[in-house]
């Protein structure tokens, strides 16, 4: 098909897979792009569509739905899970993402470049088939990514197994535990193993290949990754009122799919010392065995610390049934917050997390030290570089079970926040704070990229 001509300003059609641990970066991407002249719409699956707006978005990008085929339910709509899911989101979603091109086309906006998440590699084809640039996405780590890439050409063999040894160019020495679980227990969700490895299967068709990541943070492993691909990194993808303060628009940080609840919560920080509370979030999808939650529970009030927990309201009763009477004076118990105020706030001393990306970079981003506790996906991986690579915080243990004890809470909570390593910890986490601004401000290493990406599409 002839490429449509296009208008003045170059028009990016920016999709991210529908979970908002993908939405936000991809969000704060867009926000950059429009930053730099660029016109950005945010495609998003009308379940995800009627999710947030009837919540909290408010951005100055555009927002257009497509389909993933279960607009009323979403991927748990899906009775055969992601194996089903995923294959109808691919077919209806083409169909579509291409429905878009083709109306904003009509309209007189016609699309240039489809940026489209490493997890849903059919947004080439729509990018092909209408002759428009393709980006790929990557939202997380370049080590993860990285890892990805060894299963998928074969040099990672799976199962792992005691014996293997794991070397991927760019990475340190890494344990089993180490590993993303899709790798680590294959067999545990095998269509969950079979997107993260197909991420590969056509990104050395892509026009480019940008990472949420930033030089400096893991310079090893993009450079080894910039020989492959024509890869650039981006990120952090943190919002600029954050950061380098250059966004005057940026007051709304993302979709929210969940409603923060701001004012308790930021009241109640008001009101302590700094440094002084713990916070602890587990993102947007973990899900928390019983006995672990009573674990968490008990190891943050033992710990005598102040403690500000998120924990979604469908997993609050897994809360032990006396704990919010008995830490009334201590902690405070909500369904969803503003993270990033949260972290900013003076208050805030350490961050137990389950080591999401986004978390990671924001808790990075903000120069807050971590205890590490994570759950499954790529959190392990996460996890491994903040303790041991980037020296921002220590990594919790689990006993033989995999749980994480509440001595063991206790202990990681008292380390970060009191103890030598812990004042090691926020040091590194302001010096990572740093290099972060750095990047993203002005001829910084990821804006320079960006630079780069919204020059060639305006000679496109
Ligand atoms: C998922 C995966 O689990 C994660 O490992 C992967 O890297 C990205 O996709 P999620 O589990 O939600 O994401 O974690 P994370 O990546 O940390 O993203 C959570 C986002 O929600 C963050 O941007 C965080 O700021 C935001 N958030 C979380 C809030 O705004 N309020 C909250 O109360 C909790």
């Amino acid at each position: 098909m002839e490429k449509p001509k296009r208008a003045q300003r170059p028009h990016c059609l920016v999709l991210p897979h529908p979970i908002q641990g993908h939405i936000n970066p991809m969000l704060q991407f867009s926000k950059r792009l429009e930053h730099k002249g660029v016109k950005v719409t945010l495609a998003i699956t009308q379940f995800i569509f009627n999710k947030t707006m009837n919540g909290t978005y408010s951005s100055s990008i555009s927002v257009e739905t497509i389909s993933d085929g279960y607009d009323q339910g979403g991927p748990e709509a899906a009775s055969g899970g992601y194996e089903e899911y995923l294959p109808r989101f691919r077919e209806v979603g083409s169909k579509t993402l291409a429905g878009l091109v083709v109306k904003f086309g009509n309209m007189g906006c016609p699309v240039d470049c489809i940026v489209y998440d490493a997890f849903l590699p059919w947004g080439l084809d729509v990018a092909r088939e209408f002759g428009l640039v393709g980006a790929v996405f990557f939202t997380q780590s370049c080590a993860v990514d990285n890892i990805y890439y060894h299963v998928y050409n074969g040099h990672l063999k799976l199962p792992l197994t005691e014996r293997t040894n794991i070397t991927v160019p760019g990475l340190p020495p890494l344990e089993i535990s180490d590993m993303p679980s899709f790798v680590s227990v294959p067999q545990a969700y095998p269509p969950l193993l079979k997107l993260v490895v197909n991420q590969f299967a056509n990104v050395g068709e892509a026009d480019w290949v940008l990472c949420n990541t930033f030089q400096k943070l893991e310079e090893e492993l993009v450079d080894w990754m910039a020989k492959i691909w024509p890869l650039r990194k981006i990120g952090p993808t943190i919002p600029s009122m954050y950061l380098d303060k250059r966004l005057q628009d940026d007051k709304e940080y993302g979709f929210s799919i969940f409603k923060p609840k701001t004012d308790a919560c930021m009241k109640w920080l008001d009101q302590r010392s700094n440094g002084s509370v713990v916070y602890v979030s587990f993102g947007s999808l973990a899900q928390l065995g019983v006995d672990q939650m009573e674990e968490i529970a008990w190891g943050l009030k033992n710990s005598n610390y102040y403690f500000l927990w998120v924990v979604r309201a469908t997993e609050q009763p897994k809360l032990p049934k006396n704990f919010m009477a008995e830490t009334v004076l201590n902690g405070l118990v909500v369904s969803w917050c503003p993270q990033l105020d949260v972290l900013a706030h003076r208050a805030i001393g350490c961050f137990v997390t389950h080591s999401g990306w986004n978390s990671t970079l924001e808790a990075l981003s903000l120069g807050v030290p971590m205890v590490a506790m994570p759950q499954s996906t790529d959190q392990t991986t996460n996890a491994k570089y903040v303790m041991d690579v980037w020296g921002m915080g220590v990594r919790a243990q689990c006993d033989e079970r995999g749980m994480v004890r509440r001595e063991e809470v206790e202990g990681c909570v008292r380390e970060v926040m009191e103890g030598e390593r812990g004042k090691e910890n926020r040091r590194n986490a302001m010096k990572w704070g740093e290099l972060a601004i750095e990047a993203v401000d002005e001829g910084g290493s990821s804006d320079k990229n960006i630079d780069e990406f919204v020059a060639k599409l305006v000679k496109s």
